[in-house]
């Protein structure tokens, strides 16, 4: 759907109060920790844990699933390049419409294109777009199946699944690799934290 207005008859409204005030509010920075990698492979999991450890060291968090918001306000798109295109369009205008109220985002979609992921980071802002590439192989992630999706797509039921019909394009210069095959998820979660403190997004 196209907005019919053309992009000149639009402008961005600047408001009173601005981001910095409401980091400075909620005594910390705020920016998008964007998880990566195939179906099964522990985004979500990673996800909700980052969430609990952030948010017992008093960090205001918001997550955003694929598996929620396709779900909800993402239910009309399918998943054809076009439609996994929209879908990060949205989830990253609404990352960074929560980074504008002073609040750390985590997102875990499979997001398998690059230019897709590209574009999140231009939309959040380079310097608060950070990139975890959550990395189990496509036959660890078919073992777990939790879903029976990978079997389904096996049959010929699933069209276009991420690893079998449709490809996944592994960052190239992620921030960081968390290697879910060989590690637990609170080590995962430890080693992103850990990243985050030594560049001085959290204290
Ligand atoms: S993305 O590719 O557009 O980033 P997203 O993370 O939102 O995908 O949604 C992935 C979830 O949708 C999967 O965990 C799975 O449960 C479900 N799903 C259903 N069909 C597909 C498909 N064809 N490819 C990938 N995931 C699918």
């Amino acid at each position: 759907m196209k907005n019919s207005l053309p992009d000149h008859h639009l402008a961005i409204e600047s408001f009173l109060v601005t981001r910095e005030q409401k980091e400075a509010l909620n005594h910390q920075k705020a920016f998008v920790i964007w998880l990566t990698g195939l179906s099964c492979s522990g985004k979500s999991t990673i996800a909700r844990y980052l969430e609990l450890r952030l948010f017992n060291s008093g960090i205001r968090t918001l997550i955003l699933d694929g598996d929620n918001t396709r779900l909800t306000i993402n239910r009309d798109l399918d998943f054809s390049p076009q439609g996994r295109a929209e879908n990060i369009r949205r989830v990253a205008g609404i990352a960074r419409l929560f980074n504008d109220a002073g609040v750390v985002v985590i997102t875990a979609f499979i997001s398998p294109f690059r230019k897709d992921r590209q574009m999140a980071k231009e939309i959040i802002g380079p310097n608060c777009f950070l990139e975890v590439f959550v990395d189990a192989s496509i036959e660890v992630c078919m073992r777990r199946d939790h879903k029976g999706l990978y079997q389904k797509a096996l049959n010929g039921e699933l069209n276009d699944f991420t690893g079998i019909g449709s490809p996944y394009e592994a960052p190239l210069h992620p921030h960081l690799t968390v290697p879910t095959t060989i590690q637990t998820p609170e080590e995962a979660v430890s080693q992103i934290i850990n990243f985050l403190s030594s560049e001085n997004f959290i204290t």
